[in-house]
């Protein structure tokens, strides 16, 4: 479980990026955190993963408090960062072990993880080459692989099906679906509305650093008839498509 308590982030020119908001993201649930462009969503995952520091409020993951014990934290979750271009010198394969020591997998898991993630992902021909030689969508998935490879509890996922095929991202949501049904936690971000109303159980609409709703896709659209900061949001979203 993710409990996010009046979170806030000023960067240092200023900006408020994220303004007080609070969240709880259940075990057994797909969260989706939905936003357009610029609205904090990044800024408040890479809180929650403790890379960047949380200026006011508390981040508590599985009740370890993320500022308190950062790196016991960090070692439940798994977390895809909106930015796949990574080590792009070593080969798939080469990264794929170097995150398997970092979070201690055996050889023995790993050696399975790595097959049967690389035959779903369709990436075995492709982990002898390196990183920099592979498409958007191919780095994407080798950073989904690595994270997958030790078996988070947590998974905090940014933007993780832009640039993936249609096979793929049909992959990685059939998985985010069994994940949260072993009731372990799931959030992700998008700003693709379409995302949200099919894969999440819950949605958190953010927009300028503020939360504008937090329910079911169902209830949302009920409320976005009666607000109109929150129907302006949703057709903006429509309109994106
Ligand atoms: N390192 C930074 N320094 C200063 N301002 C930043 C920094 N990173 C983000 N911002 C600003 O903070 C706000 C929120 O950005 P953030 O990246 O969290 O949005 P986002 O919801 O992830 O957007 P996107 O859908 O484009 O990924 C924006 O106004 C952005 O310009
Ligand atoms: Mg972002």
């Amino acid at each position: 479980m993710i409990q996010i308590n009046g979170v806030t982030k000023v960067y240092g020119n200023g900006i408020k990026a994220v303004d007080n908001i609070s969240l709880e993201i259940k075990d057994g649930e797909i969260f989706g955190f939905l936003g357009p462009n610029g609205a904090g969503k990044t800024t408040t995952i890479k809180m929650l993963t403790g890379i960047l520091p949380i200026d006011e409020g508390t981040i508590v993951i599985n009740d370890i408090d993320i500022s308190d014990h950062p790196i016991d934290v960090k070692r439940i979750i798994g977390y895809v960062s909106d930015n796949p271009n990574i080590f792009e010198r070593l080969k798939g394969i080469e990264y794929l072990n170097f995150i398997a020591d970092i979070y201690n997998v055996s050889k023995e898991d790993r050696k399975k993880s790595i097959e049967s993630l690389g035959e779903k992902f369709e990436m075995l021909n492709a982990l002898n080459d390196k990183i920099q030689s592979y498409s958007h969508g191919m780095r994407q998935k080798i950073v989904v692989m690595g994270v997958l490879l030790h078996n988070p509890d947590v998974w905090v996922l940014d933007e993780p099906l832009t640039g993936l095929d249609p096979k793929s991202s049909f992959i990685l949501k059939d998985m985010m679906r069994k994940h949260a049904d072993s009731k372990k936690t799931v959030m992700f971000s998008t700003h693709v509305l379409e995302v949200a109303e099919k894969v999440c159980d819950r949605i958190a609409v953010i927009n300028k650093g503020k939360i504008l709703f937090v329910g079911t896709m169902d209830e949302m659209k009920k409320q976005a008839k009666q607000e109109s900061s929150l129907e302006k949001m949703f057709l903006e979203m429509t309109d994106n498509e």
